[in-house]
């Protein structure tokens, strides 16, 4: 352990822990000490092995014990369960990346800390690229994960979880790129070619798109749709066939899920009437 660095502990080490840790020590930077809980004991012991700045405790209340802030990177079915039984002092901060609990819910989990803030990152976190949300803008928590991507700091709680909803598309993303691919790999285009290359187009966009967001994206739409082009006829398809609704609407229903005014069995297309309201 080294004198003057927070003491960071994570509960949950999965996924989004991995890549938050592989952030934070990239290019061999200690900006904490880190104390992971022993589950997933795989990716815990893939973290220890990899940076020296991280030990593995020997339980969930062996990382609180021995952590100035706690991350909670564990899966919303499961917080209320990991989380009753753990003891917590008043003076440490609580992060959680728990997507759908907010602060108030949260509140008698980690009583009598008080502290609590909420961060939403995101897998690519761990090569330092994308952007991550953290509500409240606590200055401690900042530091930890400045420079992990795109660092946005928000006031209000309402913030994140709009931005959070956002968040759920990036499945979306890669599922429209395998469409893409899929179509030419149809026209005969060997595997080999057709990812790289639909890969490659996508990364340059969005590479367009985060250079230039203050141009704002619909300019972006019109400059790249040459006026009776192809890509003008393809975005006026698509529009036509209700696809900028259908994203709206998709958001809509993401975003009432993170706030936890429906659950998952309420927006299953099963659980939804021709018009696509909730049955009953
Ligand atoms: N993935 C993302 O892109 C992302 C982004 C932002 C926020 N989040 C949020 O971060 C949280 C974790 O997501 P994830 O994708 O990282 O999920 P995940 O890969 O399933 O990680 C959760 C981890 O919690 C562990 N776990 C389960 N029960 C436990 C217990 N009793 N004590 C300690 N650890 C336990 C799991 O271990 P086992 O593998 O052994 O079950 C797993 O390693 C979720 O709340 C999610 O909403 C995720």
């Amino acid at each position: 352990m080294s004198v003057g660095l927070p003491r960071v502990g994570i509960v949950g080490v999965g996924t989004i822990a991995e890549a938050l840790v592989t952030g934070m020590c990239a290019g061999g930077e200690r900006r904490a000490d880190f104390l992971l809980s022993p589950r997933n004991t795989e990716v815990a012991h893939r973290l220890a092995g990899r940076h020296r700045s991280i030990a593995i405790a020997a339980d969930n209340q062996g990382v609180v014990d021995g952590s100035d802030i706690v991350f909670l990177a564990i899966r919303p079915q499961v917080a209320r369960q990991v989380l009753s039984p753990l003891i917590f002092r008043a003076e440490q901060r609580i992060v959680s990346l728990v997507a759908t609990f907010d602060v108030e819910r949260l509140k008698p989990l980690v009583a009598p800390a008080t502290t609590i803030a909420r961060a939403v990152p995101l897998p690519p976190v761990a090569d330092r690229l994308g952007a991550l949300t953290l509500y409240p803008p606590l200055p401690e928590i900042a530091a930890l994960l400045d420079g992990l991507g795109r660092l946005v700091l928000l006031d209000r709680e309402a913030d994140i979880d709009a931005c959070l909803a956002v968040t759920a598309l990036m499945g979306s993303y890669f599922g429209l790129l395998d469409s893409v691919s899929d179509w030419l790999s149809s026209r005969g285009l060997g595997d080999d070619r057709v990812r790289p290359y639909v890969g490659a187009i996508f990364n340059a966009l969005g590479a367009t798109a985060q250079a230039r967001a203050a141009d704002g994206f619909d300019r972006l739409a019109i400059e790249h749709s040459t006026p009776g082009g192809l890509n003008e006829q393809a975005w006026r398809e698509l529009k036509s066939a209700g696809w900028t609704g259908l994203v709206r609407e998709t958001l809509d229903l993401i975003h009432d899920r993170v706030r936890g005014q429906a659950t998952l069995d309420d927006t299953l297309p099963s659980n939804r009437n021709q018009n696509g309201d909730r049955r009953g």
